[in-house]
């Protein structure tokens, strides 16, 4: 399974997203492939906000090896599965699918928690820290049921 996280500026919320799905996946000693990638070019290279690597640390998660990337067409082709954290992210790229195949990989996160509602995780950039402790939960309520949805088949 190769899975891409996806969201603006890939310094937040899809960093989470990827550091806690690798902390499992190693964990369980799977062989999957995950990443993670933001539609905006603004934060191209950078690692995660300090925000959000502090609060994943408080929880044993690791995130400062990650560096920001912005998600391209070629995505469609290395992942089996995008997961976008918002409509925004999910209209923005579905703008660079090109098959109907290229645009079944894109999911919300939150789908594993709140089947077909397109529930959106919330930008917490702008926000304080209980902003960053309630997106850490939700993702990590997602991640955990994403990979029990997968790995079951
Ligand atoms: P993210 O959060 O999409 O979860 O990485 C944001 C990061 C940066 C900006 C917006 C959202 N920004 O406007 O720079």
């Amino acid at each position: 399974m190769r899975i891409l996280m996806v969201c603006l500026g890939n310094i937040c919320r899809s960093p989470l997203a990827d550091g806690l799905l690798r902390h499992l996946v190693q964990k369980n000693g799977l062989e999957w492939v995950v990443d993670s990638a933001g539609t905006a070019n603004y934060h191209i290279g950078s690692p995660p906000d300090e925000r959000m690597i502090a609060t994943a640390k408080k929880h044993g998660v690791s995130l400062s090896s990650l560096k920001a990337r912005q998600f391209t067409s070629a995505d469609f082709t290395q992942f089996d599965r995008i997961y976008v954290m918002d409509r925004s992210n999910y209209k923005n790229v579905l703008n660079h699918a090109k098959t109907a195949a290229e645009r079944d990989k894109v999911h919300f996160l939150l789908d594993h928690l709140y089947p077909n509602l397109q529930k959106e995780v919330p930008d917490p950039y702008y926000g304080s820290q209980e902003g960053f402790d309630e997106v850490f939960h939700l993702v990590e309520k997602a991640v955990n049921q994403l990979l029990k949805d997968l790995s079951h088949g």
